[in-house]
């Protein structure tokens, strides 16, 4: 996407030395766009930790990248095996709810144990990467053309009036390698000519919405408006959202889905105003392993700081300012799960499907 009228994705390949991941980081965004280099596997670690990262799909492909590195780092040890299943559990401890992380990386695994030398080993490693972030832009573009019939929809009913669509956190493209998952139909909408304006929440703790979408929809020019967190279920009672699209970080085989902290209740509200309830994600976000999300998916607890101090600009610096007492205990869950029953559907790279597991096998019946 664009930042400046320049093309951009969120990861690459540093041009000058091909052993450098290069990514935006995140954590100066909306303020400052600066890009870091990334040259080993501790500082993938740190990066998707601290959340130079995040979002599900791009922390799927910072793995990928990461076990590049892992390779690259491996060739110089006593045990190369040894030492590249170190480098998986270090990156795949890093984030606990996004499965993109553990997919991404035993992905990598798999295909670096075909390869019979240490370089060989190198050379699949990094076309892997290379290959799971071009398969997360493609991913994301179909999300895109799928999910813009259902704007396309509403808009026709509406007679051409602006589709308000309401979407938490941040699923544009910076939460993964391009495009992204909740807002890729809205950028088709814009490419087709629909007319639609976005309701940005907020996102407390770290405010992605705020930050991160808000920023995203304004380089394209996309008509938006940043609500806080609480906003929603008024403007819902007032007609004021036509629909809501949200991403993803683990969705089960039966259609529960986590995503950041609070979009459980957006569901809730969506559901008792009859509002159409969209998660948007890649097949890579699906945990074929389970059913039951409030039973089987590990929600990320983080730093209480997160939620204790907000981070801004001020005179044109970036300061960190505390706003509760400052013995005031705090809590930071990362995500909750929406069940699937509050969902209308999921948009995937395969179409359009109902949360349910006979309906999303029907899109994807290899994994029956
Ligand atoms: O903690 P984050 O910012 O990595 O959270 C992930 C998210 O960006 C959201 O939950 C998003 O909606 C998921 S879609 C990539």
């Amino acid at each position: 996407m664009k930042v400046e009228g320049e093309n951009y994705r969120t990861i690459w390949l540093n041009h000058e030395d091909n052993n450098i991941v290069s990514v935006i980081d995140q954590r100066f965004l909306p303020h400052k766009f600066i890009i870091e280099n990334l040259s080993s596997v501790n500082q993938v670690a740190t990066a998707l930790i601290d959340m130079h990262v995040r979002g599900a799909g791009l922390i799927g492909a910072v793995a990928a990248y990461g076990m590049y590195l892992a390779a690259i780092e491996s060739k110089g040890s006593p045990d190369f095996t040894k030492n590249l299943i170190r480098c998986a559990i270090v990156l795949k401890s890093t984030r606990p709810t996004a499965v993109n992380l553990e997919w991404a990386v035993d992905r990598q695994l798999l295909a670096i144990s075909k390869g019979t030398s240490a370089d060989e080993k190198i050379s699949i490693a990094k076309a892997t990467a290379l290959l799971i972030a071009d398969e997360d832009v493609d991913h994301c573009k179909s999300i895109g053309e799928h999910g813009v019939n259902i704007i396309d929809t509403i808009s026709k009913a509406k007679k051409g009036a602006v589709v308000n669509i309401l979407t938490h956190c941040n699923a544009g493209w910076l939460a993964f390698v391009d495009h992204g998952s909740a807002t890729s139909p809205i950028y088709e909408a814009q490419k087709r000519g629909i007319k639609v304006h976005v309701w940005v929440d907020e996102t407390r703790p770290r405010n992605q919405g705020a930050s991160l979408t808000a920023w995203e929809l304004l380089q394209q020019g996309i008509p938006h408006t940043v609500i806080a967190d609480n906003t929603g279920g008024h403007l819902m009672q007032h007609g004021f959202v036509d629909m809501v699209i949200t991403g993803a970080d683990r969705v089960t085989r039966a259609g529960d889905a986590a995503n950041k902290i609070g979009t459980y209740l957006k569901a809730l509200a969506a559901s008792d105003n009859k509002i159409p309830f969209y998660v948007a994600l890649p097949s890579s976000t699906f945990d074929w392993n389970i059913r039951d999300g409030m039973k089987d998916i590990q929600i990320e607890q983080r730093n209480s700081d997160e939620v204790k101090y907000m981070q801004g600009l001020c005179d044109g610096e970036l300061k960190t300012i505390l706003v509760t007492p400052f013995d005031s205990p705090a809590i930071n869950y990362g995500f909750d799960v929406t069940p699937a029953r509050l969902i209308t559907g999921l948009i995937t790279e395969r179409g359009i499907c109902e949360a349910k597991e006979k309906s999303i096998l029907d899109l994807f019946p290899e994994k029956l």
